[in-house]
């Protein structure tokens, strides 16, 4: 059991947030994998304190999960310590999310242009101050997601954690790779390990977990408190669920059958079009679509007709046609 500041959690596997992917409608699918902890995509602090309407909708979520109480946290990102402390109140106030998380890692050109994301990994004191800020504002625990530093010649991991842990964080979520790398070459476990092996609070550990055996072997040479799933997640819930039951029974879960997951494709499209309409839903769903069915024979064909699909009577038609082909 891990304890960020009085938040009890059951779960060692967290599931990370990432932007135009764990949204509403795939996070309740997460649920029912049994995600015990989840994450929004980024938010803007920015963004929330003008009253951005699209930002808000970013925060829509529930805590239902078939396997125990599920926990949210709400990630903002921002550089400015006023800012990210009302955007953070905003949140709690309206929200009441079970911990607020902040995004250190993102290395996108245009947030770290604005001095966000990982560009607060070149400048400890800041990232300090953004951390302290947002724990002062509110009563929730608060989680800080950081990469290992802006390049290998930077690497500040080590001294960002304290500071942030210093500040007040409860727990802090490292990426094994610096920003330069964006998503290139291994993530960097050993340095992981080492950050954890000196940290007060809780370390979980992230970067290449894409089996329930790598959600173990992180565990092992990290000895991080959890361990944070994400690329291994696209189209591929049920990698949490064959985490927890690994880690937790030692018992390894039969992989999904093709017929699985259209099902769960399926149903993650009705999701989205649920919560954001056809218009909006069938653009963004279209690259989950290509994850669910990668690797299933004649993928490549379907893919092509699924993106030049505008209607989702289409999309369930072909996936429906798929399954029965897939079944055959
Ligand atoms: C499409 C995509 C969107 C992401 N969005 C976010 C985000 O909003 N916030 C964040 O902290 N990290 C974000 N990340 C980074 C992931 O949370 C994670 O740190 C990274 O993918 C490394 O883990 P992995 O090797 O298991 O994928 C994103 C990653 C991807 C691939």
């Amino acid at each position: 059991m891990l304890n960020l500041d009085g938040l009890k959690i059951n779960s060692q596997v967290f599931v990370a947030p990432m932007a135009g992917v764990t949204d509403y409608p795939y996070r309740q699918i997460l649920r029912e994998f049994g995600a015990e902890v989840l994450f929004t995509e980024m938010v803007s602090s920015q963004g929330l304190v003008q009253g951005n309407r699209r930002t808000r909708k970013l925060i829509h979520f529930n805590r239902q999960t078939g396997v125990e109480e599920g926990k949210i946290g709400v990630q903002l990102f921002g550089a400015d310590p006023d800012i990210m402390a009302e955007a953070a109140t905003i949140v709690e106030a309206e929200y009441q999310p079970d911990l607020i998380d902040i995004n250190m890692g993102c290395p996108a050109r245009k947030i770290v242009n604005s001095g966000y994301g990982s560009a607060l990994l070149q400048k400890p004191a800041k990232a300090a101050r953004v951390t302290e800020a947002v724990v002062q504002a509110v009563n929730l625990p608060v989680t800080v997601k950081i990469r290992l530093g802006w390049d290998e010649e930077n690497i500040t991991a080590d001294e960002i954690t304290e500071a942030a842990v210093e500040a007040g964080a409860s727990a802090v979520a490292i990426h094994g790779r610096t920003r330069k790398q964006f998503y290139s070459g291994e993530a960097d476990w050993q340095a992981i390990a080492r950050i954890a092996s000196s940290c007060e609070v809780p370390v979980i550990g992230n970067g290449d977990i894409f089996s329930a055996e790598d959600a173990r072997e992180m565990l092992a040479e990290t000895s991080c408190a959890g361990i944070m799933l994400a690329r291994g997640i696209q189209g591929n819930p049920w990698l949490v669920k064959e985490s927890r039951v690994f880690l937790e029974e030692g018992k390894k879960l039969t992989p999904p059958g093709a017929g699985d997951k259209i099902s769960i494709a399926l149903k993650h499209l009705d999701k989205a079009i649920e919560f954001y309409g056809e218009k909006k839903a069938i653009p963004l769903m279209r690259k989950h679509l290509a994850w669910y069915i990668k690797g299933l024979s004649h993928a490549s064909k379907v893919r092509n007709r699924i993106n030049k699909m505008e209607q989702q009577q289409d999309m369930r038609n072909l996936l429906l046609n798929y399954k029965n082909y897939l079944e055959d």
